[in-house]
């Protein structure tokens, strides 16, 4: 037994949690993700995957991405980034609804599936269904050789090695990566981004390692601001844009790990609903960078801060405006706008694991919980 409990801490490799291990591990899975993909010096991307199809990408009429749990979200990202980089109508589905809904699917439809363990049952079924209407089914998947890695048309890997905390973190952060860098290389292909504007993105996302090592430097912080909430029962998280997706998974993300009841809501929307939780005892988390939407989401921060609502914001670097209205900051390196929910999920990650380790929850392992979700 003791060599047992050894080996799994081996396997940590000095970090207290799979999940911490995992988190920290982002800034090299994104370029494991990248390298060999990513040619900046070149001006290009190379994906087989991708480019062996391209003319079905291109002639789709609209894409459809199918996932559940955490893979649905870097779907949402990936929504936005696709319709901004390359103009294609994207559709995010449930892979669980998509599948009983009696969807309108054809050939020129490609469908990406999206999966880190490639063995979720409502993902294949989704797939299966997809393949037997005639669309092109495209996997984004972590573990190779997986069931919907073989049962997909084509794909593309996120290399970003074994994951073993139940909770998904780097595998969100390099799923995004590689549907980044299959939007890109749509964009190009159909002349949607000026040259400048396309080699401004490829330096861009060879940076964003270096950046989310910054961005996990706030981690002692984090820990201190996790002291102060550790005890809340609810928690709001907003975000708009690019980052409503991220409130999302942070939500998700404190709700999986620690069971305090967490909801993630487009900012807007928190006067249609929410606004009705706000009090004195309300932690709300703002996603709230400089980029996309900030003075919308500024005045948000200034709704919720009228109702006594504690504010804990995660801001761009050198940010003073939201700093003078929030509880708390907690700040990320500047990046392009589309590209910022890879270093704006890093606090949210950090800021869940210290909640639900102080609460002396099984991180690696929440209870009801599974890695691979294999039945429907
Ligand atoms: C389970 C896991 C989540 C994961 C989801 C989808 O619920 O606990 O972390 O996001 O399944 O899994 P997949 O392997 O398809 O990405």
């Amino acid at each position: 037994q003791e060599l047992q409990l050894n080996l799994e801490q081996i396997e940590k490799g000095g970090y207290d949690h799979f999940m911490l291990k995992e988190i920290y591990e982002q800034p090299d899975a994104i370029v494991d993700t990248y390298r060999g993909r990513l040619l900046v010096d070149e001006g290009i991307i190379r994906m087989a995957g991708v480019d062996d199809n391209i003319e079905k990408f291109l002639n789709a009429n609209r894409i459809i991405i199918v996932a559940c749990g955490t893979s649905w979200h870097a779907g949402l990202v990936a929504e936005y980034i696709f319709e901004e980089f390359a103009r294609i109508p994207v559709e995010v589905e449930y892979a669980s609804e998509f599948r009983y809904r009696n969807p309108v699917i054809n050939e020129k439809d490609v469908v990406i599936a999206i999966s880190q363990s490639g063995e979720t049952a409502d993902t294949l079924a989704a797939i299966k269904l997809a393949k037997e209407n005639g669309a092109f089914v495209f996997g984004v998947c972590n573990v190779v050789g997986s069931s919907i890695a073989r049962e997909t048309d084509a794909g593309a890997y996120t290399h970003a090695g074994p994951e073993i905390g139940v909770a998904s973190t780097k595998a969100f952060t390099t799923q995004i990566t590689v549907l980044s860098l299959i939007a890109l290389t749509l964009a190009k292909a159909k002349g949607k981004l000026s040259k400048s504007d396309y080699h401004l993105y490829l330096n861009e996302l060879e940076l964003i390692p270096k950046k989310v090592l910054k961005a996990l430097t706030a981690n002692e912080h984090i820990i201190k601001i996790s002291e102060t909430y550790k005890d809340a029962s609810n928690f709001l998280y907003l975000g708009r844009g690019f980052n409503f997706p991220v409130a999302l998974e942070g939500a998700l993300k404190l709700k999986e790990i620690s069971y305090i009841h967490a909801e993630g809501y487009p900012a807007a929307e928190m006067k249609h609903g929410p606004i009705a939780l706000i009090d004195e005892q309300m932690p709300v988390v703002v996603i709230a960078t400089k980029k996309g939407h900030y003075e919308k989401v500024v005045s948000n921060i200034q709704e919720i801060k009228s109702r006594h609502g504690k504010i804990i914001a995660v801001v761009t670097e050198g940010d003073i405006m939201v700093s003078e209205l929030a509880d708390h900051v907690i700040e990320v390196p500047e990046t392009v706008e589309a590209f910022t929910p890879l270093l704006t999920t890093i606090p949210l990650q950090l800021l869940s694991y210290h909640i639900a380790v102080m609460r002396n929850c099984n991180v690696d392992q929440p209870r009801n919980l599974a890695k691979s979700v294999t039945v429907e």
